[in-house]
């Protein structure tokens, strides 16, 4: 079979390959161990290429046996940026647009995978504690899969994905306290019942996978090579680390070269990960998040210390916009090349920016970099910074007087 166990990030401990997430021997989170003959006998770049156009083209790579529940996630818009580029003076800058996954974020690849196996356990039900897109997400696919959902976001989230969520049919328990105080009570719910399916919770280890198709993809629409530096941006900090397994992966079974990719992560100020990778220290928890970029406010990231290892490691560097540079970048991207991203895609832009600025990203270098939700998710701060419209009667003489 693909999936060998689990095992733990910490220790290396292994355990049977169920609904699982903390080691007991030394509480550290679980991750996939594959069986990597099994995918050397099954995959080939040829059998990707003939494969669906979704994150399903890479499902020999992903910890499933089921039928996936599939709303057509993956497989997005992989835009070579000229002009953005030519702003900030790149000659090979890429984007990877998943504003335009079926929900309007990247979270549809980790949630399809998660709820497949929520399926293939035979779970009674799914949920998520969430910022925001989760939710979304979330709520939609377990639609498709007819199971009821709870989903728990904190206080403050945008009304648009609180309808996205309830939409569905969702249940929405709205925490009075932070992203972290949500994801408590989401725990306590899971541990109470372990029939329930909390994809970032206990279907954690397998929900963090679908985002490994995010490196599958940019390493397949670059002719199967791996760029020289990425940029990502980081909540918990789960999809940079995904990431990176993605390319390890394709290096693993042959079907690129190897090469040390750079990478970078860009987190909203203030906030854990780039704070103590730019400014030093470890990753301190912060209580309060003062930032509008909602869907990057997590204050105890998960798997923090194992971004900014990769990061460090890889010779990369974390920024932390505010959320004035967050917005004017949204503005940027948008003007330059036609894509409205949410404010968490700023958070990535501004970031690229200040990396660039600062001499971290060469003018050759191959750059991808991931926009992961959808601008129309979070509009309202952006319109206090845009021109006004101008309002006019319905006659042609008072167009002509505004535009002189
Ligand atoms: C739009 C968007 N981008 C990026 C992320 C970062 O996710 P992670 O928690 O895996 O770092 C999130 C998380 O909610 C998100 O909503
Ligand atoms: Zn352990």
């Amino acid at each position: 079979m693909k999936v060998e166990a689990l095992k733990c990030r910490i220790c290396g401990k292994e355990f049977p390959p169920e609904a699982l997430y903390t080691c007991d021997n030394c509480f550290g989170p679980l991750e996939v161990k594959y069986n990597w003959d099994w995918i050397h006998d099954h995959a080939s770049t040829e059998k990707i290429e003939k494969g669906p156009n979704s994150l399903w083209r890479y499902r020999d790579f992903l910890p499933v046996n089921g039928e996936p529940v599939d709303l057509g996630a993956g497989f997005t818009r992989f835009i070579r940026a000229t002009n953005l580029g030519e702003e900030l003076g790149l000659k090979n800058l890429f984007l990877i647009d998943d504003s335009v996954n079926p929900t309007y974020s990247f979270k549809d690849r980790v949630v399809s995978v998660a709820v497949t196996k929520a399926k293939e356990f035979g779970m009674k039900a799914v949920g998520c504690a969430s910022t925001g897109n989760l939710a979304g997400s979330l709520s939609a696919h377990a639609a498709k899969a007819n199971l009821p959902a709870y989903i728990f976001m904190p206080k403050g989230v945008e009304k648009g994905k609180i309808i996205q969520a309830l939409v569905h049919g969702a249940k929405v328990i709205e925490v009075d306290g932070t992203y972290d105080d949500a994801n408590r009570v989401a725990t306590e719910v899971a541990e109470e019942h372990p029939d329930w399916g909390f994809v970032n919770i206990n279907l954690r280890p397998y929900y963090a996978e679908g985002s490994k198709t995010l490196a599958y993809e940019a390493a397949e629409r670059l002719g199967w090579n791996l760029p020289d530096q990425v940029v990502v941006p980081m909540a918990s900090g789960a999809l940079l680390c995904a990431i990176y397994r993605g390319f390890r992966d394709l290096e693993r079974v042959g079907f690129v070269e190897e090469r040390d990719v750079v990478f970078n992560g860009s987190q909203p100020y203030g906030l854990p990960i780039s704070k103590a990778i730019k400014y030093g220290g470890g990753i301190e928890p912060v209580r309060k998040m003062d930032t509008l970029v909602h869907s990057l406010a997590i204050g105890n990231p998960a798997d923090g210390m194992f971004a900014k290892d990769i990061i460090e490691r890889t010779g990369g560097f974390a920024e932390d916009p505010t959320d004035r540079d967050t917005i004017e970048a949204v503005k940027l991207l948008a003007k330059t090349e036609g894509i409205f991203t949410e404010l968490a895609g700023g958070v990535t832009v501004a970031g690229l920016k200040r990396l660039v600025e600062d001499g971290r990203i060469d003018k050759s270098d191959v750059v991808v970099v991931y926009l992961t939700g959808n601008g129309l998710k979070t509009g309202e701060p952006v319109l206090d910074y845009l021109d006004d419209t101008i309002k006019i009667k319905p006659r042609l003489e008072e167009f002509e007087e505004v535009v002189a």
